[in-house]
């Protein structure tokens, strides 16, 4: 019998931070590993800022095995609104970490003193942790790979060109007499492990456990099943519980609104909640799945997408964050659900031994509902694989071209033969109480030529599909006129006489 406990009675989290275990006891399930870092170790290179997951002053990283079990894995995430329990099994690095043991600076640290690239400091610590997750998991990267590796990190006073050089320079920086020194060595899944990543490998290896452990205080509990059997009975014993995934939903409730969580289930641990698979008919994420893993499936089979993920949040939000809180959380201005609904997605809901299929299109009923009973969740995501010939696009439109809410996202799917729409779905985000798809426009679209005046005709037709409300983010008339305009752009994007390339920031 391997470690770990769901009876109660082993109530220790453990986890390494800078070789130590750190073990401990009775942990507030709502505690943050910020809030760790400072107040109970008094840690303070790692800052607070925003408390949202919205400026990175915090970013650390954290280190995790592999699904081998065999090397390290790296992520970069928010530590505001990451609870301090979820760390169980895995290791910490902070800012503090980096420092070489004869005291002089990490690569990434290195390019940023020799680029200029910090005055107050506030951001700098953050900054450093962003990039020593991109140094870890890639060689020399683009300027655009570069952005978008910052783009949950706010300077307000250096600007960001030195920060940039700072990211192109830091690989030249890597000092060859530190390969031995996991945290110095870049890109190190490219290279054999060194014998200080085995130490750390090993060290993890023996906080695993087979069975999911509790934790928790003042009445207050954390569980963390193993399994997905596990899960659905915690559930079922307790179907007021909240479930937490990524928390960068469920932590703000926490930071902003000051919710007082009493049962919380983390999903984070749950083997078969992180995998995803394909078959014939279908490309299958777990309820549990990152968007930084779920990204090179979805890209692989439905590349059009690339970029819609890419504008995601932020990499640290992305490697907390799951398909499943998203799906689950329901927010009318979620920007995953456009594109699973236009994909025609189906969730397998799970409530105890007792699965049930809902398409997308049926499960949310009404703003922040969705069916879901008590103690179900979702375990799967299944998105059908499209046949034939189809086209398919999801945009979305913010103030900011990364890291902002949607006013407006759109997702659309049509399959066209000989020259005629044979099924087409359309959906958004921001234009309704839920994320919803377009059924009055659909059918117009249906059995019609794949041309701009049939485009035009059945734009007009979201006015019955959708009555958007004015917010600060966009008037519902603005709503509306970007939602025609997306469905025209969509069409002169792909048809084949239309006058649009594809307009990708990325490339592709
Ligand atoms: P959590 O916060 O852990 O949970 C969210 C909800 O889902 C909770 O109600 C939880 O109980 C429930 N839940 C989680 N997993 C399951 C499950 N398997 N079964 C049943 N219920 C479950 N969202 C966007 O759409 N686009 C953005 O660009 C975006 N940017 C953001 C930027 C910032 C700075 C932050 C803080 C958030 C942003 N979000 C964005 C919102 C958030 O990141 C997403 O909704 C994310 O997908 C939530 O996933 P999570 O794993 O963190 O969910
Ligand atoms: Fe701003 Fe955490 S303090 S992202
Ligand atoms: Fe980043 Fe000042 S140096 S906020």
């Amino acid at each position: 019998m391997g470690r770990g406990d769901q009876s109660g009675k082993d109530r220790t989290v453990r986890f390494m931070l800078d070789g130590e275990c750190i073990e401990l006891h009775d942990v507030d399930p709502t505690r943050t590993v910020l809030q760790f870092l400072r107040d109970d170790l008094g840690r303070t290179g790692t800052k607070e800022g925003c408390a949202e997951g919205d400026c990175g002053a915090c970013t650390v990283a954290v280190a995790e095995l592999d699904r081998d079990g065999e090397r390290l894995k790296i992520r970069a995430i928010n530590s505001c609104i990451q609870f301090l329990a979820t760390l169980d099994g895995r290791e910490l690095i902070t800012v503090e970490s980096l420092k070489k043991p004869d005291g002089s600076l990490h690569p990434v640290q290195k390019a940023l003193h020799e680029c200029h690239a910090s005055q107050c400091g506030f951001c700098t610590p953050g900054f450093v942790m962003s990039l020593f997750a991109q140094y870890k998991n890639h060689g020399p990267q683009s300027r655009r790979e570069v952005d978008d590796a910052l783009a949950g990190n706010l300077c307000r006073c250096t600007g960001y060109q030195p920060i940039v050089d700072a990211a192109t320079r830091m690989h030249e920086l890597a000092d060859k007499d530190d390969a031995e020194r996991w945290l110095d060595t870049a890109n190190s899944s490219t290279t054999a492990p060194s014998a200080d990543e085995k130490e750390r490998v090993e060290a993890l290896q023996k906080l695993q456990r087979e069975v999911g452990f509790r934790t928790g205080n003042n009445g207050r509990r954390f569980f963390a099943p193993r399994r997905v059997d596990e899960l659905a009975q915690v559930m079922t014993d307790n179907p007021d519980a909240t479930m937490l995934a990524g928390g960068t939903d469920v932590g703000l409730w926490v930071t902003k609104q000051f919710r007082e969580l009493t049962t919380v289930v983390y999903t984070g641990q749950v083997d078969e909640l992180q995998e995803s698979f394909v078959d014939d008919d279908s490309v299958n994420f777990g309820g549990g799945v990152t968007f930084t893993d779920a990204m090179p499936l979805l890209s692989k089979h439905f590349p059009e997408l690339d970029e819609l993920f890419l504008r995601f949040a932020s990499p640290p939000i992305r490697n907390a964050g799951t398909l499943g809180g998203n799906v689950a959380n329901g927010s009318p201005i979620g920007d995953s659900m456009p594109a699973l609904l236009a994909l025609n997605t189906s969730v397998v809901l799970r409530h105890g031994n007792r699965q049930r299929v809902v398409p997308l299109s049926k499960f949310y009923l009404d703003y922040m509902k969705n069916l879901m009973r008590k103690g179900e969740f979702v375990e799967w995501i299944s998105i059908p694989r499209p046949r034939g010939n189809y086209y398919l696009r999801s945009y979305k439109i913010s103030k900011r071209f990364d890291q902002d809410i949607s006013a407006v996202c759109g997702a659309f799917w049509v399959q066209v033969k000989d020259g005629v729409i044979s099924d087409a779905r359309v959906a958004f985000g921001g234009m309704a109480a839920i994320p919803k798809r377009a059924i009055v426009c659909e059918a117009a679209l249906r059995g019609q030529p794949w041309r701009k005046q049939t485009i035009e005709r059945a734009s007009v037709l979201l006015e019955s599909d959708y009555q958007p409300i004015g917010d600060m983010r966009a008037s519902a008339a603005y709503r509306m006129q970007v939602a025609k305009n997306l469905l025209l752009r969509f069409q002169m994007e792909t048809a084949a006489d239309g006058p649009l390339t594809d307009v990708y920031a990325y490339g592709r």
